[in-house]
């Protein structure tokens, strides 16, 4: 809960100075401090700053870790997974390997459906078990906020069971948990030949029954092309919002259909994906304030192209990355190897990605007035990494450089 870290080589603060998220030319200026300390107390950031500038303890003893020569940062958010599943996609990884595309699995009746088949016939308990052993190996490696979606149930049953289990999690897990309904992934098979059907059983029973439970803080759709059209996604959207769940899209991931203007239009906290957008897209997400969640892991992973980050800086959207850790698109969770696969191959630079990944991941799950950055009255959530300076987590690449991860204050034993 109280803790003083001194000594540290290299302080990146990700200061927000009251703003939502960085955007343009600020986020490339990750706030970083030489010759630091931290002062945390009761869970919360009381103070940070150069170690020369240190007000002291007030005679208190408070328990002191020693940060010579390694880098202290703000723990990681990861503002879009699909974290919660059973069974894997390791079959079709194989098939993928040798010329199979995302799409053409998915027509076969694999891809999201055959999680669907695994997560409905698994518990809750079973469902929280794997997910809570995903939180604990991420925390470990640095994320210490996470959303979690729905999605993978797509049935009234399945589609609750998930729900309940992400809002008992948030309950219980260190980790601060977000919920995400993603009844809006897919259309299930039996609904095959009935589209509209589902989307009317989600907007008639699965969104008033999380609403007047509160079991989620977002609503999400897949817009896209053989999924939910934009009108599908505009209907879904509007109705989660009139019973309290903020919306979110994954938008222009597979071909472009028009989603960021959607977003842009009702005023979505994110628009994620975003590989196929247009400028028109991205001059409706910077007017509507909309946070672009990229996936540079999806583009890697799936070999499908990247979002334009840079395009989208330079115009002035705030620009967030996450993992989108999932069985079929991203079996990773390293929120540092999105950061190297954004700086190679997204052309962002090193004090963007760290930005992308902790202040703008937090506005992308609207908590960034308490989240994301190490500021006086924020949560005490901080990495202590083994690295001199922090463009060394997305330069060296493919091991793990957290040393200690701190939530709220408290430092974490993880086994
Ligand atoms: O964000 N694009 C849609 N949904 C996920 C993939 C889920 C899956 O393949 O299981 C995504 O990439
Ligand atoms: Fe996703």
């Amino acid at each position: 809960m109280d803790l003083f870290i001194k000594n540290i080589r290299q302080l990146v603060t990700v200061a927000a100075h009251g703003k939502r998220a960085l955007t343009g030319p600020a986020m490339n200026d990750p706030g970083v401090i030489p010759d630091a300390g931290v002062l945390c107390r009761s869970g919360k950031i009381a103070w940070a700053g150069p170690m020369a500038d240190f007000p002291g303890m007030g005679g208190e003893d408070i328990p002191e870790l020693d940060a010579t020569g390694r880098t202290v940062l703000p723990g990681f958010v990861d503002s879009h997974t699909h974290m919660m599943f059973a069974g894997d996609r390791a079959e079709e990884f194989g098939l993928r390997s040798q010329g199979a595309t995302y799409q053409e699995i998915a027509e076969r009746g694999g891809g999201i459906l055959s999680t669907i088949r695994h997560v409905r016939a698994a518990t809750k308990k079973e469902l929280k078990r794997s997910t809570s052993r995903h939180l604990m190996a991420m925390m470990k490696h640095g994320t210490t906020t996470v959303e979690i979606k729905t999605g993978y149930g797509l049935s009234m049953d399945a589609e609750v069971r998930m729900m309940e289990g992400i809002h008992e999690l948030a309950d219980e897990e260190m980790a601060t948990v977000v919920g995400t309904f993603l009844g809006a992934h897919a259309v299930p098979p039996e609904f095959a030949t009935d589209p509209a059907g589902y989307v009317r059983l989600i907007i008639d029973t699965m969104i008033p029954y999380a609403g007047k439970r509160s079991l989620a803080s977002f609503c999400d759709v897949f817009c896209e092309r053989g999924y939910f059209d934009v009108q599908q996604t505009e209907e879904i959207l509007m109705a989660a919002k009139a019973q309290g769940m903020l919306p979110k899209i994954h938008a222009e991931e597979l071909t472009h259909q028009g989603g960021a203007e959607l977003a842009g239009r009702i005023g979505a906290v994110s628009a994620d994906h975003l590989e196929k957008i247009s400028p028109e897209g991205i001059e409706a997400l910077r007017q509507g304030g909309v946070v672009a969640g990229l996936l540079p892991g999806v583009s890697f992973f799936l070999n499908h192209g990247y979002a334009p980050a840079r395009a989208m800086i330079d115009a002035g959207v705030a620009v967030a990355i996450a993992s989108d850790f999932n069985p079929g698109s991203c079996m990773s969770y390293s929120m540092p190897l999105m950061m190297t696969i954004a700086c190679t191959h997204m052309k962002m630079t090193p004090a963007e990605a760290l930005v992308a990944s902790t202040l703008n991941g937090a506005a992308a799950v609207n908590l960034s007035a308490t989240h994301g950055s190490i500021e006086a009255g924020k949560q005490a959530d901080l990495l202590v990494a083994d690295v001199p300076d922090y463009r060394h987590l997305a330069y060296h690449f493919g091991t793990n450089h957290i040393r200690h991860t701190i939530k709220n204050g408290t430092l974490l034993e993880i086994p």
